[in-house]
């Protein structure tokens, strides 16, 4: 997949969220805040994860794309607790007022649950013609997201004496507060094109690597980024005290870590020729990202 058709993977993915958006049915105020942030123009770097690899594996003929909204919508409810004042306390996401405060705290945190919940119920009735194929989307993702993925790393990174307690060190940290999202789309595409277990061990050492890579950027471009360019508000690690790869090994240091991560990412990919061209542009993306 060329540039290009990376970018029309984002223009489907758009277009199916707004689809999505148009079948929800809840009060007016929570669908305005779930739409505000999640067509607030995200990256869309998970769900054209989740397409991307199910190419690599074949296809199989099944539609990835719910999955990858799936993954989108769980996203963007990340984001929009991660901005609350009691956690990250961010003004600025996707180049616009956070959630909180355009709709205040009650809706954010509601908008985000529902964001949340809606996005299984989306698996479940877009693959109920797979019920196996479903449940395994289901497993990966709430695995993902929840008390041993990504929730668990947003405590380690929010709670010092959390982190002290349980031994954790900043890689593990980072491995579950985005990686583990970033490999759980790795992991979906890979199911959803019917991959081997042998595949789908490569593309969970692939995701694993690029999610590492991924939130170490994130640290680089938090120290060195500015507001128009990112999107978001620079300088919020720093203000909130928190150590990052930044601190340990400088922004230099930190860049060639992402990339010796995403060096051995593209080895798991050397077997797959013509069909990674997307895995591998968008691990370079990691890289060379400046949002
Ligand atoms: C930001 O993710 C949060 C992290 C896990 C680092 P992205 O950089 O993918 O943000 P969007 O989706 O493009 O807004
Ligand atoms: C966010 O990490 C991880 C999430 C699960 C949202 P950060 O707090 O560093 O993400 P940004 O920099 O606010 O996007
Ligand atoms: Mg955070
Ligand atoms: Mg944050
Ligand atoms: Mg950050």
């Amino acid at each position: 997949m060329k540039h290009a058709s990376v970018s029309e993977v984002r223009d489907e993915i758009n277009s199916a969220l707004e689809q999505v958006i148009a079948g929800w049915q809840g009060p007016r105020v929570l669908v305005d805040a779930m739409r505000y942030s999640l067509m607030a123009g995200g990256k869309r770097f998970r769900p054209i994860l989740v397409v991307s690899a199910s190419q690599v594996v074949g296809g199989g003929g099944i539609d990835p794309v719910p999955a990858a909204c799936a993954v989108e919508m769980v996203h963007t409810y990340s984001l929009i607790h991660d901005d609350l004042p009691a956690m990250d306390d961010d003004d600025y996401r996707r180049g616009k007022p956070t959630c909180h405060l355009v709709f205040g705290e009650c809706l954010a945190v509601l908008s985000g649950d529902a964001l949340l919940t809606d996005a299984f119920t989306l698996i479940v009735r877009s693959y109920s013609s797979r019920p196996e194929l479903a449940s395994s989307l289901v497993r990966e993702l709430s695995t993902a997201a929840g008390s041993s993925g990504m929730v668990a790393g947003q405590v380690l990174d929010t709670d010092p004496g959390a982190r002290e307690a349980e031994g954790a060190d900043l890689e593990r940290v980072h491995h579950l507060k985005t990686g583990a999202l970033l490999r759980a789309c790795v992991r979906m595409g890979a199911l959803i094109g019917g991959a081997s277990e042998r595949d789908v061990a490569r593309m969970d050492r692939y995701g694993m690597l690029l999610g590492l890579a991924f939130q170490v950027v994130d640290d680089c471009l938090d120290a060195t980024g500015d507001l128009a360019t990112l999107g978001k508000d620079p300088g919020s690690d720093r203000e909130a005290g928190k150590v990052t790869y930044v601190d340990i090994m400088g922004v230099d240091g930190a860049r060639d870590y992402a990339r010796s991560l995403i060096d051995d990412a593209l080895d798991e990919l050397k077997d797959y020729g013509e069909r990674a061209v997307a895995l591998r542009w968008l691990a370079r993306r990691v890289v060379e990202r400046t949002c």
